[in-house]
């Protein structure tokens, strides 16, 4: 089969590699119909990871089952699904609390596993024609036939559920200001997921026009930070005020007022997010941050960044009684409410796919997202 394979900084490849199998009973393998291209995937594309050449890339998965395990009970062939990014078993001691994102069995030694992606484990990715996909029952999230609402299906493997993550770490509840750093596809679904949960004012923080104005598109107040101080302005529309909740979809990278939007060439501050947040945020308020940050980073910008040590404003924290939660989203909390969300009509997520292209075009879409230009906001493979 074909599959979209990581060759180095900044160099993927769409080549042929072998078809994956059954390995257990419990497993399905899915002809992938969508697979999009993840802002985390930049991350390793970008070589800011320990990826290794040779990765499968690919865990945001939607297909058709075309082969089931002996032992799967609730699938068949030619079931729709889609599948969270995370991989997770089920019954270890985080999954039966519904902590998926950090099971603690699908890739030893390590709380958290996925698809096509460094230190997740050993399950390929889904930028392919075919996945693996394993504990199948658990792991497949079932949709109707068909192919009404594929692109937003295809959401519901990341970003929809991780943006509303953001908003869930940070309680946002009806009435309230919400800032959200990142008007990237994570930005812009923690953005959408405030105002689905009845914020009263949310601000959206970037600075590549194209998705602030997707931001303004639903409803929020876009704020550029290359004009100035994101925190400065959104005080001063609000006469002083600060905002009740926040929410990071930026992560380690983040850029520099001024520096250039594409993401291999900006000049990065990496604490610069988390301290914007500290310092509008009202006392009391709760950060949610999905936007990631790592232990390792081989590009980090000074000796504490390569560890992931950064430096936060933690008196002003402190003082502030503020509350914060990281991670990684744990899909499956999420994915079916979010899923009848889409099917009746009260959530479209999908406005924030820009490009639908086949398989063979991923090494010009890996390319143009990473720089940000012609729109490319969020990319859906269609193999
Ligand atoms: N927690 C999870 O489970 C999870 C899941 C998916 C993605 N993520 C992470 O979420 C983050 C966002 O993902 P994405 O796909 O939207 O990525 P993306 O790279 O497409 O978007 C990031 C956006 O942040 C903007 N930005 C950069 N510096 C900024 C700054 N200083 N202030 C405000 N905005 C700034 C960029 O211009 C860009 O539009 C990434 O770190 C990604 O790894 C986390
Ligand atoms: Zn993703
Ligand atoms: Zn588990």
């Amino acid at each position: 089969m074909k599959a979209v394979v990581y060759q180095g900084p900044f160099s993927v490849s769409v080549e042929e590699v072998p078809d994956p199998e059954l390995k257990h009973p419990n497993d399905v393998i899915v002809k992938i119909t969508s697979s999009c291209i993840c802002g985390s995937d930049l991350h390793m594309y970008e070589g800011r990871t320990a990826a290794e050449p040779g990765i499968i890339f690919g865990h945001e998965n939607m297909g058709v089952v075309a082969e089931v395990g002996s032992a799967v009970k609730s699938l068949s062939v030619g079931d729709r699904v889609v599948m969270p990014f995370n991989v997770g078993c089920g019954f270890c001691k985080n999954c039966q609390r519904g902590y998926t994102g950090f099971c603690v069995t699908v890739n030893p030694g390590f709380a958290g596993g996925a698809y096509g992606y460094v230190a997740m484990g050993p399950w390929r990715g889904g930028q392919a024609e075919y996945l693996q996909v394993p504990h199948a029952d658990f792991n497949c999230l079932p949709l109707p036939a068909g192919d009404e609402f594929e692109s937003d299906f295809a959401l519901l493997a990341d970003i929809f559920p991780t943006g509303y993550h953001g908003t869930e770490l940070a309680d946002v509840s009806p009435g309230e200001s919400v800032a959200v750093w990142g008007a990237g596809p994570v930005g812009l679904m923690a953005t959408y997921s405030c105002i689905i949960r009845g914020a009263a004012e949310v601000y959206s923080i970037d600075h590549v026009q194209e998705r602030l104005d997707k931001a303004s598109e639903i409803g929020a107040t876009p704020i550029n930070f290359d004009d100035g101080d994101p925190v400065q302005q959104i005080r001063d529309m609000r006469g002083g005020d600060g905002v009740d909740k926040t929410v990071d979809a930026v992560g380690y990278q983040a850029a520099a007022q001024g520096s250039s939007a594409a993401g291999g060439e900006q000049d990065e501050i990496p604490n610069v997010v988390l301290n914007e947040m500290i310092d509008l945020i009202n006392p009391t308020g709760i950060m949610g941050i999905p936007g990631l940050y790592v232990p390792s980073d081989p590009g980090g910008v000074d000796e504490g960044a390569k560890r992931g040590a950064l430096s936060i404003n933690f008196g002003k924290l402190f003082e502030k009684g503020l509350k914060l939660g990281t991670g990684q989203c744990n899909v499956k909390q999420y994915n079916a409410y979010l899923r009848d969300l889409i099917i009746s009509g009260k959530a479209t997520p999908s406005f924030v796919v820009s490009h639908e292209v086949p398989l063979d075009d991923a090494v010009d879409a890996y390319d143009k997202f990473d720089k940000r230009i012609d729109g490319y906001t969020k990319v859906i493979l269609n193999p």
